[in-house]
């Protein structure tokens, strides 16, 4: 059975159902939403209009919402039994219910007609965050692309979407208190053609940009929700900050670089000095820029970057060395310090909980602040030792703008570095160093698609998949099952699907 991410137990009863024209789905009233999403499923996979009842008298589709399965099951686990008798899924929350949804239709023949073969099925996740990250700053990104993504996250049980929204090379997210923020900022002239390390230093002249509209966030925060999927948001700071520096230059260090006002939206790559100053009325235009995101995304977590905060202005600055005196810092590293804890305060006196790249810890972590682990695993084992929680996402397993071959020479142009398809389905989550103890603040991990090089929504799923499917099978399921030979035996199915959405995976090896 081509199931990805494979299952937590699976018995197969070798009986089979036939869904036919006349196979109706049964659901409780808790469970009727989820069940009419996968009639619409069933729909589209088979050419069947299921209709939905109360009851049956044939064997049916019965879709269950059990509260009383929680402690068993959580809200993403469920039960999955089919029979000659009928197909039964009970969960004990909407997301069970859509996970069950999503198993049943990978029990479905590519091809041919409807026999499901049987089999009673228990599957809860390993980790609660399953991720993908997608940065739109480097490369702005359709919404139906992004809608596609989604879809493709959910077949595989992936829960969360964090969305880079602002980089040096592009602000993204409407804000209504500041227009230019997108009027200006989500512009750029021209891009770097090539890698930006080659010898050849050109640009395409060719202007580039585009942001989402806070209506067009709150469809995708929707569309994703019926997806059992969180948008994450991010608004990088106080690095990744150029466009909006573009955009008001007073959010900037001008007295570091005297005449350079205003900046251009940054049109190359690499790590850029052009970072926010650390007024207070920078700190308040970065409270009102998150009251906004806040208002469109409900999502727990609201990321606030944290990473390559290069140091040069602030020790250039006149201002930024009497702000650190003034605030009674030491040093650059503890002004970065002080710079997050002002939005780990904001955040969570908002009921939310902040969460930036690992450099965050520099200076001092945040008291509420959950860590993502990029640079390797130890600023994941750092902060889960001092009792922070953490999501791995490090470079060596999960930068998906990584080669995918050996062979770069018939590649698409990538950043730099080789991530295959093996070596991330062996990525191990926990690290070895942490006790059983430390190791529950581990939330899960995901995957980066970083887009410098990364130009189109096509090639932004070559990348993804199908490392992802790796992946996902890494955080859904027990580590003990895992085997990557039988893996690859149940990939082609899983392809197939990716194709028939219309995802364009990469095809070789
Ligand atoms: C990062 O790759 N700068 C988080």
């Amino acid at each position: 059975m081509n199931i990805i991410p494979k299952p937590t137990q699976l018995v197969a009863t070798g009986d089979t159902f036939t869904l036919k024209a006349n196979t109706v789905i049964v659901a409780n009233k808790a469970a009727r939403a989820k069940a009419s999403q996968l009639a619409a499923a069933l729909r589209t996979a088979t050419g069947l209009t299921l209709p939905l009842q109360d009851e049956a008298d044939a064997p049916a589709i019965q879709l269950t919402h059990n509260p009383a399965l929680a402690t068993e099951l959580g809200h993403e686990g469920y039960r999955l039994n089919v029979s000659a008798n009928g197909v039964e899924i009970e969960a004990a929350g909407e997301a069970g219910l859509f996970y069950g949804g999503q198993t049943l239709l990978q029990l479905l023949p590519t091809q041919g007609e409807g026999h499901l073969p049987g089999v009673q099925i228990t599957d809860v996740p390993r980790f609660g965050w399953r991720g993908l990250h997608v940065d739109v700053g480097r490369h702005f990104m359709p919404m139906a692309a992004l809608k596609r993504m989604i879809d493709a996250l959910a077949l595989h049980k992936l829960n969360i979407f964090h969305w880079h929204l602002t980089e040096d090379q592009g602000w993204r997210l409407e804000i209504k208190k500041y227009p230019k923020l997108t009027e200006m900022g989500a512009w750029r002239k021209r891009t770097r053609v090539g890698h930006e390390y080659a010898s050849d230093k050109s640009f395409d002249n060719v202007p580039h940009g585009g942001f989402y509209t806070q209506d067009e966030a709150r469809e995708l925060v929707a569309y994703a929700a019926a997806r059992h999927i969180t948008v994450v948001p991010e608004i990088e700071m106080p690095g990744h900050a150029q466009a909006a520096v573009a955009a008001y230059p007073e959010l900037g260090n001008a007295d570091a670089r005297p005449g350079t006002d205003p900046l251009d939206v940054c049109d190359h790559w690499g790590i850029q000095k052009h970072v926010f100053n650390a007024e207070d009325s920078t700190i308040a235009f970065l409270q009102d820029v998150l009251t906004e995101v806040m208002a469109i995304f409900p999502s727990p977590f609201i990321h606030v970057g944290g990473d390559e905060c290069p140091k040069d202005e602030w020790k250039a600055s006149p201002r930024a060395q009497a702000r650190i005196r003034e605030l009674g810092l030491a040093d650059e590293h503890e002004l970065q310090s002080w710079f997050i804890r002002q939005m780990d305060n904001f955040i969570t006196q908002h009921g939310r909980r902040l969460v930036g790249w690992d450099e965050i810890l520099e200076g001092g972590l945040a008291p509420n602040a959950t860590v993502m682990s990029w640079r390797g695993e130890s600023g994941g084992i750092t902060a889960a030792k001092a009792g922070h929680d953490v999501v791995m996402a490090p470079t060596t397993y999960v930068y998906f703008d990584y080669y995918q071959s050996a062979d770069k020479a018939n590649e698409p142009l990538a950043i730099k570095g080789l991530l295959e398809l093996e070596t991330v389905y062996g990525y191990e989550p926990i690290p070895a160093e942490l006790t059983a103890t430390e190791a529950q603040h581990v939330l899960g991990a995901q995957a980066q698609l970083w887009t410098e090089y990364i130009k189109t929504p096509a090639h932004l799923e070559y990348m993804a998949f199908p490392r992802l499917c790796a992946l996902a099978e890494v955080l859904w399921s027990p580590a003990a099952s895992k085997n990557y030979a039988d893996f690859l035996i149940r990939l082609p199915a899983q392809l197939a699907r990716l194709a028939a959405m219309g995802v364009n995976y990469r095809k070789k090896g």
